[in-house]
């Protein structure tokens, strides 16, 4: 976590108000560097690609493009983000089980498409057929299994693939050049090398003359987290653990190919990337006792903070701010909304004191982004900057923001 005085918080609101988001920029960017550099030291040709569903927040997707990321979307919307950042389309890999007429025009444009199913690949063979003079390349999202002990419903079943490779083979200006997949809830080093060794088995199968032009890995990393936090996990590989069961594994099985022969290798890392290098910083407006049980209330909800918080212990720190405060056994700190369940931070034991301040961490991924017009609008974020200096990136949301699609 951030390291704030009550100085620097005090300042923080007078100045944008709280609650506040805050991007440590200067930790982000020494993150993102590290775990690229990591697996390119395995593999050169690796490709990062910045999941947008995790944080599309302009200010962090302008940070990847410059850093030579690749845009990942699933929408439209995120199409269009990336777009606005100053992504060109073929730096834009367009995946997603349903992107409807949005993915067939990003293809014209010329993004990076993995398709899902032979539904979408049925619509993309027909568009293809409407542009005879434009040639057309895509990849295939596969369903993998790799131990995760659910059924995914996302990508294609290994067994349509060659059903799939058929039509497309049937249409002239069109291609495969790639494979794609991603597993989620399945973080762990084995887990990876299972998917990359299928991966790397269904390359040699449908590609066996000339390497695919990528393979993509997807995401689903454990990113870098406080040890507080950390230790909620029972085992937390290293990006070099991670890279030695997938960017190795590449390198390896491809040494016998010419540089500019060998495929890219993607991932899509999103909360990796992000999680920990967000902050959250909230106030205590209410402390009370109802039958021996002590609530304080925050100006702020789980609907901030986002999931990670209902199935985990944030990183938390309350940063008193030098009133009364009184030592407290037990107590939940809770949200503003009318939400039982709005539980920001069960049993804590401390001082506490109306006006204090909470930091939470690690709220990166599916946080801002992922907050409902829920009883409250959004707060605004803030980038520390490399220079120690503090901006807003994200202005707090208006009324009118989030009433203007109503008819009153
Ligand atoms: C296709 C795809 N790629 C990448 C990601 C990002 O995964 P993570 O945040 O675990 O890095 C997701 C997350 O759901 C995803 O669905």
């Amino acid at each position: 976590m951030m390291d704030f005085s009550l100085e620097t918080v005090r300042k923080l609101e007078a100045e944008f108000e709280n609650p506040l988001y805050v991007l440590d920029e200067s930790a982000f960017v020494q993150n993102y560097r590290e775990f690229e550099t990591t697996l390119q030291q395995q593999y050169p040709k690796y490709q990062l690609s910045y999941s947008f569903k995790t944080n599309y927040t302009p200010y962090i997707c302008s940070l990847v493009k410059n850093l030579g990321g690749y845009a990942e979307v699933v929408s439209g919307f995120e199409y269009d983000i990336a777009r606005r950042v100053g992504f060109t389309s073929s730096n834009i890999i367009f995946n997603g089980p349903n992107k409807g007429e949005d993915g067939l025009k990003a293809l014209l444009d010329g993004c990076i498409l993995n398709v899902d199913n032979l539904d979408e690949l049925d619509a993309v063979c027909r568009r293809a057929k409407q542009f005879p003079a434009v040639s057309f390349e895509i990849g295939l999202r596969i369903n993998l299994d790799v131990g995760q002990g659910f059924l995914s419903r996302f990508g294609m079943d290994p067994e349509d693939l060659t059903k799939a490779f058929a039509i497309v083979k049937a249409v002239p200006n069109l291609r495969i050049v790639g494979l794609h997949c991603h597993i989620s809830r399945c973080r762990g080093k084995d887990a990876w090398q299972r998917r990359s060794e299928i991966m790397l088995d269904l390359s040699d199968r449908y590609f066996p003359d000339d390497p695919p032009k990528y393979i993509d890995l997807g995401s689903g990393m454990f990113g870098k987290m406080d040890p507080d936090f950390r230790a909620q996990f029972d085992s937390v590989p290293s990006y070099a653990d991670y890279a030695a069961v997938t960017a190795k594994l590449v390198a390896d099985h491809y040494s016998r190919f010419e540089e500019d022969r060998k495929p890219l290798l993607f991932t899509e890392p999103g909360t990796t990337l992000i999680n920990k290098y967000i902050d959250f910083l909230g106030r205590i407006d209410v402390i009370k006792t109802i039958k021996g049980k002590d609530f304080a209330i925050l100006n702020c909800s789980v609907h901030n903070l986002g999931e990670a918080c209902t199935l985990k212990t944030l990183p938390m720190k309350v940063i008193s701010a030098g009133g009364r405060s009184e030592y407290f056994e037990n107590a939940d700190l809770v949200g503003y909304t009318c939400l039982e369940q709005d539980v920001l931070y069960q049993r804590y034991t401390g001082f506490l004191g109306l006006g204090d301040y909470v930091q939470f961490g690690n709220v990166g991924g599916y946080s801002t982004v992922y907050k409902p017009p829920f009883i409250w609008p959004n707060c605004a974020m803030l980038v520390k900057q490399e220079n120690g200096e503090y901006r807003e990136i994200k202005r707090a949301e208006s009324y009118d923001d989030l009433l203007g699609t109503y008819v009153f």
